[in-house]
């Protein structure tokens, strides 16, 4: 697919959603949100002419004025879908969206922005004071009283079904949630939450703290299986350009 420009600068289209040649179009998909900014600044810097953020209003489409490129704006969470069904032949994403689906794409590039901790948290008071083991962190959760389950919210039930199994002894309840999950302790809805810390304000200020890592997150460049074949020239250039950048961050 070597007919896309990645250096050559054309204004990016206003709003027409216009019939594309895709092959001839390079598809990426784009997380909403924090990880927006960041991705822009990567994509621009690797050579490829993006929106900036001043273009960027509800429309959901964007196309450069060649047609060689189209961005999908759209929740990360849902960037591996437009991926593996093939609507896009990139996407970034963070790491927790690949690790909460079970994706049919490829991980290309760890872009070293957007890192972040996926942590177990839970009331400060509610800890459990003593005990910790060599394993420690594992203790200090606010163990349920015998025969009682540890009620977990998270908008990752997959990741936490997954951290909680090996603790055998343990009784775990996922309960999902699609935002605000640190109110779940506070409100009584569960014992613990599994969710994202950035700054750490957010669990602060709703005096929750970190017990355990689950991961650390970061975003990253995925790819179609079938664009890999198909438009490998591009997409290595655009992988390699990135991974560069990612080095020095
Ligand atoms: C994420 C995460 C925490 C918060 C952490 O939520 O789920 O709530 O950011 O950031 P901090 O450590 O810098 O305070 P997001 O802002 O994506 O909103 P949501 O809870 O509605 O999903």
């Amino acid at each position: 697919m070597e007919q896309v420009s990645v250096a050559q600068r054309t204004p990016v289209r206003e709003s027409e959603v216009a019939p594309l040649n895709l092959g001839n179009c390079l598809s990426i998909a784009l997380p909403k949100g924090r990880l927006l900014q960041p991705s822009l600044d990567a994509l621009a810097e690797a050579g490829l002419q993006v929106p900036s953020m001043d273009e960027i209003d509800r429309r959901l489409i964007y196309t450069t004025g060649d047609g060689s490129m189209r961005f999908i704006l759209a929740r990360p969470a849902d960037v591996p879908a437009y991926v593996e069904h093939g609507a896009a032949d990139l996407g970034i994403t963070g790491k927790d969206a690949l690790l909460e689906g079970d994706w049919g794409v490829c991980e290309l590039v760890d872009l070293g922005f957007g890192r972040c901790r996926l942590v177990v948290a839970a009331l400060q008071g509610a800890i459990a004071p003593d005990g910790c083991g060599s394993e420690g962190a594992v203790c200090k959760l606010p163990l349920p009283r015998s025969g009682h389950t540890l009620r977990v919210a998270t908008k990752f039930p997959a990741i936490a079904r997954r951290h909680f199994a090996p603790k055998r002894d343990l009784c775990v309840e996922i309960i999902k949630l699609n935002g605000a999950v640190e109110i779940a302790p506070i409100a009584g809805l569960s014992d613990v939450i599994v969710d994202i810390v950035d700054t750490g304000r957010t669990l602060a200020d709703n005096g929750l703290v970190p017990i355990e890592e689950v991961a650390q997150l970061s975003a990253r460049l995925i790819a179609n299986r079938a664009s890999l074949k198909l438009k490998s020239t591009v997409i290595h250039q655009i992988a390699s350009a990135l991974c560069d950048r990612s080095r020095s961050i």
